[in-house]
């Protein structure tokens, strides 16, 4: 049974008169155990909204609501929600299971019951064999996993989680968001993830919400967000991208999900299949995504086919990135590497992709594509 957690309903942050608004009427749902990554550029109000919703910072207009509940003047300690912020704010003279207990004790619980709860917060992210170490003497990815246990010692109804793992190395990172996942699961906590990594909000999240300038772009699950971008922001924000102008010349039946085939034409490369939201006429961007183009250095492969010359190879050991030219219009295709046909600089390539994969951004572009 899903229930929605909590809303947001035109939430606004103006950190002064006169100033753009940080978060802009902002709204979004969140389901009950779901995980939503809050995915966007720098300075796009992602932690405004995360601190909004804890109760550090009083929106400017607009509401919260938890459980059913308007809690947008309710307290930060009366909201119940554990968080984790950018730098973890542990306190580096109490060892580790005085932080995982702070929050405990600020709620007056009594001490056996502390105990308890810290040993079990501190056995979820494996650190019990730590709880007397001082903070300081710990690794980077050890502190993070503190910083969460003493998020989820509370039993948090909402867990908020500012960019968790960005002062962690690659390799860490990766394990740390696996770890948070699981936990997360297990627990069942409702989340919200702040990052700025595509990767790791399409790996972790059940919705994204991508933001730009305050606002949510597009909220959906990882798939739909990545196959079937509203904007060309969000198409460009997360994942390759190709991007072609195309008119629509025509609707040709339909296609899955309630989508449509169309017909369009690509100035001075003629006419190709796409697929797209019912009813669309006029400009349109098409966004292709570089693994969903076949490449063939011999002949067309069939419809939709470009031709050009390729312009630079990449190879990274498992896929072979290439470039191909075609008059103005420069498109980068992705191959899972073999031990055939390797494309080299100045090669004829014809570039196809099934009319599914190039989907027609339902909005229109706005002058000079951003
Ligand atoms: N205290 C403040 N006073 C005035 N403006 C602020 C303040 N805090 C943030 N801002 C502005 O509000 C906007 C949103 O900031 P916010 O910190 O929410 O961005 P963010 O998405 O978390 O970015 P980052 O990825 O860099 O952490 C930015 O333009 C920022 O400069
Ligand atoms: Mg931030």
């Amino acid at each position: 049974m899903n229930s929605t957690k909590l809303s947001i309903v035109d939430l606004t942050k103006r950190y002064a008169p006169g100033l753009e608004p940080a978060v802009d009427r902002l709204n979004m749902s969140v389901e009950e155990g779901h995980l939503v990554a809050l995915l966007g550029p720098s300075g796009c109000g992602k932690t405004t909204t995360l601190r909004m919703v804890a109760g550090l910072m009083d929106p400017t207009s607009g509401s919260i609501v938890v459980d059913g509940k308007d809690i947008t003047h309710t307290p930060v300690n009366k909201r119940g929600m554990g968080m984790v912020f950018q730098s973890y704010a542990l306190f580096p003279h109490m060892d580790v299971a005085q932080n995982v207990a702070f929050g405990l004790q600020m709620r007056k619980v009594p001490a056996k019951e502390q105990a308890k709860r810290v040993a079990a917060a501190l056995d979820m992210v494996q650190l019990g064999h730590l709880a007397k170490r001082k903070v300081r003497e710990l690794s980077g990815g050890q502190q993070q996993r503190i910083a969460l246990a003493r998020a989820l010692v509370v039993e948090p109804t909402l867990l908020l989680l500012d960019e968790p793992l960005s002062n962690l190395d690659a390799k860490l990172r990766e394990t740390m968001r696996t770890e948070i996942r699981s936990i997360q699961q297990r627990t069942g906590a409702t989340t919200l993830f702040v990052t700025h990594d595509q990767d790791e909000a399409l790996d972790m999240a059940d919705r994204i919400a991508v933001m730009n300038g305050g606002l949510i772009e597009q909220f959906g699950p990882p798939t739909e967000v990545y196959e079937r971008p509203n904007t060309h922001f969000v198409a460009n924000f997360i994942g390759q991208a190709n991007f072609l102008t195309a008119n629509v010349v025509s609707e040709n039946g339909p296609a899955t999900d309630g989508e449509r085939y169309y017909k369009v034409d690509i100035e001075g490369l003629g006419t190709f299949g796409a697929v797209g939201h019912p009813g669309l006429t006029g400009t349109h961007e098409l966004v292709i995504r570089p693994q969903r183009l076949q490449a063939s250095l011999h002949a067309p492969l069939g419809a939709n086919s470009i031709t050009g010359t390729i312009e630079r190879v990449s190879y990274t050991g498992d896929t072979l990135g290439f470039s191909v030219r075609a008059g103005e219009r420069l498109l980068h295709a992705q191959l899972m590497t073999s031990s055939a046909d390797m494309p080299r600089q100045g090669d004829t390539a014809h570039l196809s992709w099934e009319a599914a994969d190039a989907y027609i951004i339902p909005k229109t572009p706005q002058g000079p594509a951003s």
